[in-house]
C-alpha cells in the first residue's frame, strides 16, 4: 500500500472501517484525528472520548476494541498506544517516515494528493473589492493578502476558484466627482497620475457642496443622470473605473494577484428588481419608513435592527447589490461556497445579509452554497491607533511595497553584499512583498495587526526572510553537493535510490515534521485561516536547522549521504509548496 500524503485523514478512514468491525454505532463515531503534541507521538484520535461519554461507555475500553479492529497496515506502520482517559496515539515507524518521504516527490503530486471533499467543487472569493476612484491605501492590504491565500488553500484542496473582485464603483461619490470633473479636470495631472487627480477633484466638489447648498444639489442631479444611464456621465464614470483598475492591477502584479472576474456594484444594477420582488413575495421583506427592510424576529439584535435593501427615496445599497451578488454566483457559477473578505466591521452587514439568503434561498428552494464572511482586525502603528503617515494622512499601498522593497535591499545587502546588485535588487522585490505578506498571514486575522518594520524585516523570528533564507539555503546545499557522482537535486534529491532508514533524533525529528505537511493545511483551509500554515512552515523551518545544525550532510557514507539530501530535498518541497500557498514568490539565492 502506498502511503497517503494525508496520513490524518487515512487513519480517520481506518479508525471508522475499525468501528464498523468492532460493532461500534460507526455512524455516530467521529475518530478526530488530529497532528499530536510531538511528547505523544504523531497523530492522535480524540473522538473515542466524546462517543463513549454520550453512550455511558468506558472510553479505554471501547479504544481497546477500535485499536484490535485497526487494519493490519496501521498497526505495519504505526505505534498504537492507547493513553490517559482513552486517546489512541499514533507513532509512526521510521519506515514509513521514509516511505512517505520518497512517495511525495513533488508539488503536482502533492496537490493531486491533497484533494479533499471540495474536489469539483465551485467557490467564489471576493477579495480585495476596493472603491474606485481612490488609491489602494494601508487598509486594503489584508483583504487581498488574506484572500489570495485563501483561494489557493481552497485550490489546493481540488476546487475550482473564481477570484471576484467585488469593486465599489458605483457609490455616491460619482455625483461630487462628476460635478468637479466638469470644472476642474487638470488633464496634465490626469495624465500623470489618474488616481492622484481623481482624489483631488473629489477633495475639490465635495469642499464646494459643503460650503455652497446649489453645489451640493448639482452634484445630486450629477449623480442621479449617472444613474439614469446620460452618457457624458457614463463616459467619465468609466473613465475614472478604468484609470483606478490599471493602478490597482500595478499592486496585484506586485502581490501576485490575478482576478478572474471583476463585478463590481454597478455590475447588479439591473438584477435589483427581482431581488424587491422576490424577497417581498416570499415575505421576508416589509416596509418600513418608506424603506423596504428585512428583519429578523429570532435574532437578538437583528429583530430591531433593519436590513435596509431599498432606500426610502426607492435607491438600491450595499444590501442589494449584496443580494443580488449571492444569487448571480449561485445561479451563474453555481457556486458551492461563497466566502467575502473584509475587515470585522462588515460583521452585521454579512450576517443580516447571510441569514436572509438562507431563508430567502429555502423560500424559493434555490440551491445554498456555503456562505463565509472572513473577517480581520485592523492594522495598526505601534502606539496601537491606526497606521498613519507622520502627518496624519492615510498611507498608499504602493509607498508601503516600496518602502519594504528599500528595507529589504539593505537587509540583504549587510548580509550578502557579494551578490551583486541588481541580482540583489531582485531578491529584495521578493523579500519586500513577501515580507508584508507573511506578516499578515502569520497572525490570527481576527487580531489587529500591531505593524512594525523591524520585525516584518527581518532574518529573525516567524518572517518571510527567515522562511525564504530557510528555502534558499537548501538551494545552496543542492548547489554545492548535488554535482556529485550521485547528481542528486533539489527535485531529485535521492535519484539512486540509496536513502536508508532515518536514524538520528534530528533526522527523525525533521520527517515527523514533514509527514504533518497536509494536515496543517487541512487546518488552514477548513477553518479559512492561514496562520496555522504559517505556523507550520516556521516551526519545519526551526527543525530544519536543528537538523543541519546536529547532522552533516556531506558525508562519506553514500547511504547516510542520500538520506539526508533526500530530507533537505523534501523540506525545501514542503516549504516552497507552503509558501506559494500562502501567495509567496520563493527565492533560490538570497
Ligand atoms: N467595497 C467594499 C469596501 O471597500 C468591500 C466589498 C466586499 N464585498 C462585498 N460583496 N460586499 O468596504
Amino acid at each position: 500500500m502506498p502511503v497517503p500524503f494525508n496520513l490524518a485523514d487515512a487513519l480517520d478512514t481506518a479508525l471508522k472501517s475499525a468501528a464498523v468491525t468492532a460493532g461500534l454505532e460507526a455512524a455516530a463515531f467521529a475518530p478526530e484525528v488530529r497532528t499530536a503534541d510531538a511528547r505523544h507521538g504523531d497523530f492522535q484520535a480524540n473522538g473515542v472520548l466524546g462517543y463513549a461519554k454520550a453512550r455511558k461507555l468506558n472510553p479505554r475500553a471501547v479504544a481497546e476494541k477500535l485499536t484490535t479492529a485497526l487494519p493490519a497496515e496501521v498497526s505495519a506502520d504505526y505505534d498504537v498506544v492507547i493513553a490517559g482517559p482513552g486517546f489512541i496515539n499514533f507513532t509512526l515507524k521510521p519506515a514509513t517516515l521514509l516511505a512517505w518521504l520518497r512517495t511525495h516527490d513533488s508539488a503536482a503530486h502533492l496537490k493531486a494528493s491533497a484533494a479533499t471533499v471540495r474536489q469539483g467543487q465551485t467557490w467564489v472569493v471576493d477579495y480585495s473589492s476596493p472603491n474606485t476612484a481612490k488609491q489602494m491605501h494601508v487598509g486594503h492590504l489584508r483583504s487581498a493578502v488574506i484572500g489570495e491565500a485563501i483561494c489557493r488553500l481552497l485550490e489546493f484542496s481540488g476546487a475550482k476558484v473564481i477570484r471576484d473582485n467585488h469593486i465599489g464603483d458605483w457609490g455616491t461619490q460619482f455625483g461630487k466627482l462628476i460635478w468637479a470633473y466638469q470644472r476642474h479636470l487638470d488633464p496634465v495631472a490626469l495624465a500623470a497620475d489618474p488616481l492622484e487627480e481623481f482624489e483631488r477633484l473629489y477633495k475639490v466638489g465635495n469642499a464646494a457642496a459643503e460650503a455652497d447648498p446649489a453645489v451640493l444639489e448639482q452634484a445630486r442631479q450629477e449623480l442621479v443622470k449617472l444613474q439614469g444611464g446620460d452618457p457624458a456621465n457614463l463616459a467619465i464614470w468609466k473613465e475614472i473605473n478604468g484609470a483606478s483598475l490599471g493602478a490597482f492591477q500595478q499592486i496585484y502584479d506586485q502581490l501576485g494577484i490575478t482576478f478572474d472576474v471583476t463585478l463590481g456594484e454597478s455590475f447588479y444594477n439591473d438584477q435589483v428588481e427581482r431581488i424587491y420582488r422576490e424577497l417581498t413575495e416570499t415575505g421576508l421583506a416589509e416596509e418600513s419608513q418608506g424603506a423596504l427592510v428585512v428583519f429578523h424576529p429570532e435574532h437578538a439584535r437583528f429583530k430591531t435592527q433593519p436590513f435596509i435593501m431599498r432606500k426610502a427615496d426607492g435607491a438600491s445599497n450595499y444590501a442589494t447589490t449584496d443580494l443580488a451578488t449571492a444569487l448571480y454566483r449561485t445561479e451563474h457559477f453555481h457556486a458551492d461556497g461563497i466566502v467575502v473578505v473584509t475587515d470585522f466591521r462588515q460583521a452585521d452587514h454579512f450576517e443580516q445579509l447571510f441569514l436572509a439568503v438562507k431563508k430567502w434561498f429555502a423560500a424559493k428552494h434555490y440551491r445554498l452554497p456555503e456562505l463565509h464572511h472572513v473577517t480581520f482586525g485592523v492594522i495598526t502603528g505601534e502606539d496601537g491607533k491606526a497606521l498613519r503617515t507622520r502627518d496624519g494622512g492615510t498611507i498608499k499601498l504602493k509607498e508601503l511595497l516600496a518602502e519594504a522593497e528599500a528595507r529589504a535591499f539593505a537587509l540583504v545587502s549587510e548580509r550578502s553584499a557579494d551578490i551583486p546588485p541588481d541580482e540583489r535588487q531582485k531578491i529584495a522585490a521578493v523579500v519586500g512583498v513577501a515580507s508584508i505578506q507573511y506578516s499578515d498571514l502569520s497572525q490570527n486575522r481576527s487580531s489587529d495587526y500591531v505593524f512594525a518594520w523591524d520585525k516584518i524585516i527581518s532574518l529573525e523570528g516567524n518572517t518571510a526572510a527567515y522562511l525564504l533564507y530557510a528555502g534558499a539555503r537548501i538551494h545552496s546545499i543542492f548547489r554545492k553537493l548535488g554535482t556529485t557522482e550521485s547528481g542528486a537535486t533539489a527535485a531529485n534529491p535521492d535519484p539512486t535510490g540509496q536513502a536508508g532508514a532515518l536514524e538520528t533524533p534530528a533526522e527523525l525529528a525533521l520527517a515527523r515534521k514533514l509527514v504533518k505537511f497536509a494536515d496543517a493545511i487541512r487546518l488552514a483551509t477548513d477553518t479559512l485561516r492561514p496562520h496555522f500554515l504559517s505556523l507550520y512552515l516556521y516551526e519545519l523551518a526551526g527543525e530544519f536547522s536543528a537538523f543541519y545544525a546536529a547532522d552533516k550532510v556531506a558525508v562519506g557514507d553514500p547511504a547516510i549521504r542520500a538520506r539526508r539530501l533526500l530530507l533537505c530535498g523534501r523540506t525545501l518541497l514542503v516549504l516552497e509548496t507552503g509558501l506559494n500557498l500562502l501567495g509567496l514568490r520563493t527565492l533560490t539565492r538570497m
